[in-house]
């Protein structure tokens, strides 16, 4: 695995980009009062809604509704995971990213020799498709096949040479080249010393990483021969568990056509892009990652995943559904497409064309119902515990979902199933699980409901989106922890900010990235409102904190007398009781 990014470092990263310039050097900006404005790039739209802050370092647009601090807008505009939008921002500051224990994370240190090394093995393998004399072999192979030449250009495809050292005579000139070549993957050492071509007599798929850069190979037999397809070790460039076959081709595909389907094989991707389905993508013969997921859906709202019928390619279904739950978040989909048995999408899609085969797709069966299908056929529903069997079946896998529209729909859907209420069922899956502390699991309020803010919202709004305001009013914002709805965030936002002084509201809101209510405090940090204008910030602040102050103090009585009623109350608690009590009557003055 990657190391850690320090905290320490994302902080002065941030504080130190502008994300001014890291938008306007991809989306021109227009100043517009204090803020910038520019057409949506994430939506369509005629008149300017997406707004840069400079003072938050922080985008939002009110068309859409999309935000993020510069590394998430790097991640939403240029498709990058959170490490390699850090990489992507350090690089802008020239500044190397730190990982923690030294080992190379998304980018890897591998040095750029590696890179060319790679490069140069591509453009070697594609040569020997045309100028080996063993070529014609290749050649014949891929139109027996069916593939083009205009295709086989298109993937870069090229042709390894029988023999142990076509590669290793080409590139490797010198004794580090050959142990690079070693570490890039493309050639093997042997026991006694000396080294040899890791491909061999095979027909050559170059692997892509999200630059579009060489990273790895997959290699097929020609003709018979095991094993079928040689894949590039795991090398500092190249990770299976992160890299998609044919996702830096299909990325404007997919964004058009606004899914990915991803399928098992090289050829599968090669023979959908000839018949113009240019947006399918391929594991590298491993399992579907939740990174691999990740990755896709910062490519699109939809992946369908496509499987052989048989049971293996149910099993394997079955699997990537274990690993989607988990990423169901805001309107995601996954769809699964089961081909007939013996099929997969080359033949199927040579034999049917493309129509044929897009209309399967858009058939395809969304995640909801093909987990109810599976689950329902392994009880017996007309039985009353065969249907609490199902409950039992279903709860572990709703309880990876997170909390949201999508997993109320679910638990919606499983109590039609087991004929029960869905409330009743909805606090029977919760009861065991999911326990959260100070929230009574209840969400943080958007600005946009109608119901007034509350102060502890408010409060929260106002140090994100003036962070400085912790500092100033330090002391009177040691609140108890009550039972008092986002009381748990606001001490949370309080502590980060003490621990980090002087972080602005995107170096801060990065701490919070992947937390629960991550996307809440996002909300509030482009909410608008009186209060929370410039001027008088300070003044607002003072009466929003002392709103709280009180609210927690009756809070804390009314559990202290109740305590009082049951259990009775230790010495400490005495005292406390009677202070509060005291205020109660005598408030003390603001300080
Ligand atoms: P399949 O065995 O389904 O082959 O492997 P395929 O894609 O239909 O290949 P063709 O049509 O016979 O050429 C699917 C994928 O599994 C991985 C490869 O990524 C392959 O594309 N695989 C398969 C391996 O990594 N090694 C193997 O030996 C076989
Ligand atoms: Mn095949």
């Amino acid at each position: 695995m990657a190391g850690r990014i320090p905290r320490q470092f994302i902080d002065d990263l941030v504080t130190r980009t502008d994300i001014v310039e890291v938008i306007d050097a991809r989306v021109p900006l227009r100043k517009a009062g204090k803020d910038y404005k520019a057409c949506c790039p994430f939506h369509e739209e005629k008149t300017p809604s997406f707004t840069v802050s400079a003072d938050k370092q922080f985008f939002h647009c009110f068309g859409c509704g999309k935000h993020g601090t510069a590394i998430g807008f790097l991640m939403e505009y240029e498709h990058l995971s959170f490490p390699e939008a850090v990489e992507e921002l350090a690089r802008q500051a020239g500044l190397t990213v730190p990982y923690e224990g030294g080992k190379s994370g998304a980018e890897p240190q591998a040095g750029a020799e590696l890179w060319e090394l790679m490069r140069e093995a591509a453009r070697f393998y594609r040569s020997q498709l045309r100028e080996h004399p063993d070529a014609p072999t290749a050649v014949e192979y891929l139109k027996g096949r069916g593939i083009t030449g205009e295709i086989a250009k298109e993937f870069e495809l090229g042709f390894a040479p029988e023999g142990w050292d076509h590669l290793l005579r080409a590139l490797g000139k010198d004794e580090a080249t050959r142990v690079a070549l070693v570490a890039a993957g493309l050639a093997v050492k042997k026991e006694g010393g000396g080294y040899y071509d890791r491909f061999r007599a095979r027909v050559m798929f170059p692997i892509h990483d999200h630059r579009g850069r060489v990273v790895g190979f997959g290699g097929r037999v020609i003709g018979g021969g095991e094993p079928k397809y040689l894949n590039s070790p795991e090398t500092p460039l190249f990770h299976k568990g992160r890299e998609l076959y044919g996702l830096f081709r299909g990325r404007d595909a997919i964004k058009n056509e606004n899914r990915v389907l991803v399928v098992e094989g090289y050829m599968d991707v090669v023979a959908l892009a000839q018949f113009g389905i240019d947006y399918a993508v391929a594991t590298l013969g491993t399992a579907t990652t939740r990174e691999h997921l990740e990755r896709l859906f910062r490519h699109a709202p939809e992946v369908v995943f496509c499987f052989d019928g048989d049971r293996a390619g149910r099993e394997a279904a079955w699997r990537a559904l274990d690993v989607a739950l988990p990423v169901l978040h805001e309107g995601r989909q996954v769809s699964f497409l089961f081909l007939p048995e013996g099929e997969d999408p080359d033949t199927l899609v040579r034999k049917e064309g493309a129509e044929p085969f897009a209309a399967r797709l858009r058939a395809a069966t969304p995640l909801p119902d093909y987990l109810f299908q599976t689950l329902a056929r392994q009880v017996d529903l007309s039985r009353m515990d065969g249907r609490a069997r199902l409950v039992e079946l279903a709860r572990p896998l709703l309880s990876k979902v997170p909390p949201g529209v999508l997993h109320e729909m679910l638990v919606g859907r499983l109590a039609e199933f087991a004929q029960m209420g869905a409330d009743k069922l909805a606090a029977l899956l919760r009861a065991p699980a999911r326990v959260s502390t100070s929230f009574a699991g209840r969400p943080l309020g958007t600005g946009s409901s109608r119901e007034p803010p509350s102060a502890v919202r408010m409060a929260i709004a106002m140090l994100i989106q003036y962070p400085r305001l912790a500092a100033a009013r330090a002391g009177r914002l040691d609140f108890l922890d009550v039972s008092l709805r986002g009381l748990g965030l606001l001490r949370e936002v309080v502590s980060v900010l003490r621990e980090h002084p002087g972080l602005n509201t995107a170096a801060l809101l990065e701490h919070f990235r992947g937390h629960e209510q991550e996307h809440a405090l996002m909300r509030l940090a482009s909410w608008q409102h009186p209060a929370l204008e410039p001027d008088g910030v300070e003044a607002e602040f003072e009466g929003v904190v002392g709103q709280i102050g009180r609210a927690v103090t009756k809070e804390r009585t009314q559990q202290l007398i109740q305590k009082e009623k049951v259990s009775g109350l230790s010495a400490d608690e005495k005292r406390e009781l009677s202070r509060l009590l005291a205020e109660k009557l005598h408030p003390a003055a603001p300080d």
